[in-house]
């Protein structure tokens, strides 16, 4: 089966998000025919295991390309004992891959600017695309909207390799830089994902939710229903990591859920649904979060106030990913595969919900809000 034919079926099945995001199906059938014929590729993961490298690993595999990968053999390093390891460290030991021959990299293990200059270097005269999986972190701009032209921010001294909450997104920046400039524009893709959801998550941001709906009872939700909020599904950023690579889909692209579509109401209904819980859902005024220190993105991951400095990291435009083929499942997918998978998790993973506030905290602001309101 040939691409045009693929993406033709793909989008009539799944067109309500790409609709949603203003991408007819006549676009998408068009982009996909003027792409190359399709053929099995070999493809080098730096990553592979973690989060969303086997994501990526089983819809290549399930493409039919051939998958190799790269890492220290630390995570996970039982989980494809068929694929071949080059085993060694990004930083100063890339040894293992002197000789390789691959058509295209997927870099979803640089953080640090040094470690993808040396990699991007080393794979330039090997392969002809190199993806590099980027994130929205890398905007510094947040004085308006932000789309893929918005400034990225940038660190005071580049030497700085150490990664923490304000270093993380700059320094992604420079990495996409040193892509950019060691394979050139014309053979790279860069992808922007915003909170990357799903099964196998281990952040529990996103699946705090749900999680903690199952546990019923009074729930705060922070701000209103109508708040904004965006994620992108694994597999969905699986499938446009791969449709990349086939199609030679080449540029900078936000991977997120299409803007102003999704809302925390939409969060609730869906947690609701899938886990059938018997919950009270009290809505807490953000300014009473803010008095009390409730921290929006950390104690209440995945939402943002919206009047606060994040707030536009919430309506990123990905209007340019969905026109090349990006496709959102509906978002209630996410919520029940997330927590279907969280079912599946031994007891000493699950007694302790990585994110979010712990039971003790949020009685504790319940009960406080809940006065205020009598
Ligand atoms: N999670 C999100 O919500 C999110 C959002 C936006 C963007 N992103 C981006 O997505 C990418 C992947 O995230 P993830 O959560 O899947 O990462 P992860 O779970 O931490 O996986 C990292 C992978 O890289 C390998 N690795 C780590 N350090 C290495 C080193 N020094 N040398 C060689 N291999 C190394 C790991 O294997 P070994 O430990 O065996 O080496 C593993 O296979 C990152 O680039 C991140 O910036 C993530």
């Amino acid at each position: 089966m040939n691409n045009t034919r693929r993406r033709f079926i793909k989008s009539g099945l799944l067109g309500s998000a790409v609709v949603a995001a203003g991408c007819t199906t006549e676009v998408a059938v068009e982009e996909a025919s003027n792409a190359e014929p399709w053929r099995s590729l070999r493809i080098l993961i730096l990553g592979g295991t973690g989060f969303i490298g086997p994501h990526m690993v089983k819809e290549a595999l399930r493409r039919g390309h051939t998958v190799e990968l790269f890492n220290r053999g630390r995570t996970d390093s039982e989980l494809f004992p068929d694929l071949k390891l080059y085993v060694g460290d990004r930083n100063g030991g890339l040894d293992s891959l002197e000789g390789g021959d691959w058509d295209v990299v997927i870099d979803n293990s640089g953080y640090v600017p040094r470690h993808v200059e040396d990699s991007a270097r080393l794979l330039a005269s090997v392969v002809s695309h190199y993806v590099y999986i980027s994130t929205i972190s890398v905007y510094g701009d947040m004085s308006g909207p932000v789309d893929e032209d918005t400034a990225v921010g940038i660190l005071e001294d580049e030497n700085v390799e150490e990664v923490t909450g304000e270093t993380y997104g700059p320094l992604k920046a420079l990495c996409e830089q040193r892509v950019l400039q060691e394979v050139g524009a014309d053979r790279t893709t860069i992808l922007r994902p915003t909170y990357i959801c799903g099964p196998g998550d281990r952040t529990d941001r996103f699946s705090y939710w749900p999680i903690r709906t199952m546990r019923g009872g009074e729930m705060l939700w922070p701000g209103t229903p109508a708040d904004d909020i965006q994620i992108i599904d694994v597999r969905d950023l699986a499938n446009f990591t791969v449709d990349s690579i086939e199609q030679k889909i080449l540029g900078v692209f936000n991977t997120v859920t299409p803007k102003g579509v999704y809302k925390m109401g939409d969060l609730l209904a869906d947690s609701l649904a899938v886990t059938a819980a018997d919950v009270t859902p009290t809505w807490v005024a953000t300014s009473f979060l803010n008095e009390h220190e409730v921290a929006a993105g950390g104690g209440l991951p995945i939402w943002e106030d919206p009047e606060g400095e994040g707030a536009p990291l919430m309506v990123v435009d990905g209007s340019r990913a969905a026109a090349a083929g990006l496709v959102n499942r509906p978002t209630r997918e996410t919520t029940r595969d997330t927590i279907a998978w969280w079912r599946t998790l031994p007891a000493e993973r699950t007694e302790t919900v990585r994110s979010g506030l712990s039971a003790e905290r949020e009685a504790e602001v319940l009960a406080l809000w809940d006065s205020t309101q009598a």
